[in-house]
């Protein structure tokens, strides 16, 4: 048995894994590498900061499917939990500079914060601090892949002239001792002001640890969440809702929302069972997504750690979504 079968093994086992989604492994396909198209392409990933081999064999993937792609990257989406345990500024190059490297990845890494990365009820009780040092290397490493400019933060690509998709970066970390009153209001009141400014992309996606709506045995929908951004989410183009957090994979559609609700969290973290549902696609498997997005359309791969291609639709400009896998 190969290393790699072993640790499929071992996840397969540990997590009870293949409980749902609308498809089987039997279904799994190559994943489209070939897009014509003018676009960006983007992976995204969550909690995967855990400095295991689940964390590298992910990583080796997103770089093998990296190189297969006809076009380069225009950025990763680093969805939160980048780092479990304690974390020292020597942790950023073994599990970040050299685990992502340049050569497989010449492109900016877009971070947000999880849950594990604040503290103090978790792991390394390092509390803020933790979040602090993130903030900190990207602010002291300039010209390093991490960006981590705030907190909360917006990017419009490829350029804030003539954007193509237009990015708020929030942080959900509402529990104690992580983000202050002061800190929730102030991020409030910028994303209040980014949905107020003109941008003209045509697209807009909200990217952020925590999932809004979710098929996870170990969790339900947030309540606090949808209380927070769900009437934004209604009430502006959204076409796309980012998350990690739940240690699986997800393509969720839900009723009284035209946002596609996207759950990345199998990145190098330990599996959560997913619980059936006729909201979408789910799996517990680590792996990754590819987004191709142009003018007209959006594309999103769901990549396992074996390369397969699990899941895929495209969302049209005008908001039709079709599954093409
Ligand atoms: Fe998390």
């Amino acid at each position: 048995m190969t290393r790699r079968d072993a640790l499929k093994k071992t996840v397969l086992f540990s997590s009870g894994l293949l409980t749902a989604g609308w498809l089987s492994q039997a279904n799994a396909k190559v994943p489209n590498t070939n897009f014509p198209e003018q676009g960006l392409h983007f992976l995204a990933m969550g909690d995967y900061g855990s400095g295991n081999d689940r964390q590298r064999a992910v990583a080796q993937q997103m770089a093998a499917f990296a190189k297969k792609l006809n076009a380069p990257l225009a950025a990763v989406l680093a969805l939160g939990d980048n780092f479990y345990g304690k974390l020292t500024p020597e942790r950023f190059k073994p599990h970040f500079e050299d685990m992502y490297a340049p050569a497989d990845f010449d492109c900016p890494f877009y971070a947000c914060l999880g849950n594990h990365d604040y503290g103090p009820g978790y792991d390394s009780k390092q509390g803020p601090a933790k979040a602090q040092m993130q903030l900190d290397y990207a602010k002291d490493n300039p010209s390093s892949r991490w960006k981590m400019p705030a907190k909360w933060y917006a990017v419009e690509l490829p350029e804030a002239k003539k954007p193509l998709v237009k990015i708020i970066f929030l942080d959900g970390s509402f529990f104690e001792g992580a983000m202050t009153p002061r800190e929730k209001l102030d991020q409030k009141r910028f994303l209040e002001a980014e949905l107020k400014k003109k941008t003209s992309a045509p697209w807009l996606w909200m990217v952020t640890h925590y999932p809004i709506f979710t098929q996870t045995s170990k969790r339900s929908d947030n309540a606090k969440l949808i209380q927070s951004w769900g009437a934004h989410l209604k009430a502006n183009p959204f076409s796309l809702y980012l998350s990690g957090h739940d240690h699986n994979l997800q393509h969720l559609k839900v009723d009284g929302y035209k946002t596609n609700f996207v759950v990345s969290g199998a990145g190098g973290a330990e599996m959560y069972e997913v619980t059936p549902s006729g909201r979408g696609f789910s799996k517990a498997i680590l792996g990754f997504n590819h987004i191709h997005v142009t003018t007209d359309s959006v594309t999103v791969q769901f990549i396992d750690v074996d390369g397969q291609c699990l899941h895929a639709y495209r969302r049209s400009s005008k908001g039709k979504v079709k599954i093409l896998t």
